[in-house]
């Protein structure tokens, strides 16, 4: 049976990182995207000296810096990235029957593309873990504003998920980020608040909310793409 640590209020990201990972009982991994705030994560674990396993999906639409982010995180923290990519022929299907930016159509196709690019692959990548990580954050969506710090995930098989940085803000991140020099993905400087695949990312103007530019054709709600469902 699993256990779920009690979390108080003033707990750090850093305390909740290492109760997760103590209470898991068997292997846990980071699932990273290589935002900001999944750097600072591998950052912490590596400072608690914390073992743990690095995953990212690749969806075969990210953009060019978040590959060299990549690398740059695997340099400076020795890591092994244990990257997953999508079911062959689900993406040779999908593109044949309807085109390279079916996404836009509708939500239906959109859920469908991310189904296949994300959310398969993250089935896949959870397979053996006791837990695994995020870099959420409540005040990202409306969408995460009832999440808890470490969750018993259901849909995946009752795993533990541990969301570190759940009640940190934006500047909270930034000011670990800068204070330890962490390798961070060029795009944030460039206006990308948060980043996902290329076509479905676009820049945010100064004040807008962070996650404007993610699906910008869809209503804030919409905003998921799968990955954590409750
Ligand atoms: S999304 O659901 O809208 O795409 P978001 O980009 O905010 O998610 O990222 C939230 C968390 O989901 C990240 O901190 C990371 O833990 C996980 N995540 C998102 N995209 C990926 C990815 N491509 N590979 C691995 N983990 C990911
Ligand atoms: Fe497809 Fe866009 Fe979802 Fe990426 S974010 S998997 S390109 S719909």
């Amino acid at each position: 049976m699993v256990h779920i640590p009690a979390i108080s209020d003033n707990a750090t990201p850093q305390d909740i990182l290492k109760r997760g990972v103590e209470s898991a009982q068997g292997k846990v991994a980071l699932a990273c995207s290589f935002s900001v705030e999944d750097v600072v994560i591998i950052d912490m674990a590596r400072t608690l000296g914390l073992e743990i396993g690095v995953f990212a999906l690749d969806t075969g639409r990210l953009n060019e810096e978040t590959y060299e982010v990549a690398d740059a995180v695997a340099d400076r923290y020795r890591v092994k990235i244990d990257w997953y990519f999508p079911q062959r022929e689900a993406v040779e299907k999908l593109e044949r029957e309807k085109g390279l930016f079916s996404f836009r159509e509708s939500l239906k196709n959109r859920h469908e593309c991310c189904h296949i690019r994300k959310v398969e692959p993250l089935g896949r990548a959870l397979k053996g873990l006791a837990g695994w990580i995020t870099g959420l954050r409540r005040e990202q969506s409306v969408t995460r504003t009832d999440l808890t710090p470490i969750e018993l995930d259901e849909v995946n098989g009752g795993i533990l998920k541990i969301n570190p940085l759940l009640e940190w803000t934006e500047e909270q991140v930034w000011d670990y980020a800068k204070a330890r020099r962490i390798p961070t993905n060029r795009l944030h400087k460039e206006g990308y608040p948060s980043i996902g695949c290329a076509p479905c990312t676009r820049p945010v103007a100064p004040g807008e909310h962070p996650r404007t530019g993610r699906w910008w054709w869809e209503n804030p709600e919409h905003k998921e793409c799968g990955l954590h469902r409750r």
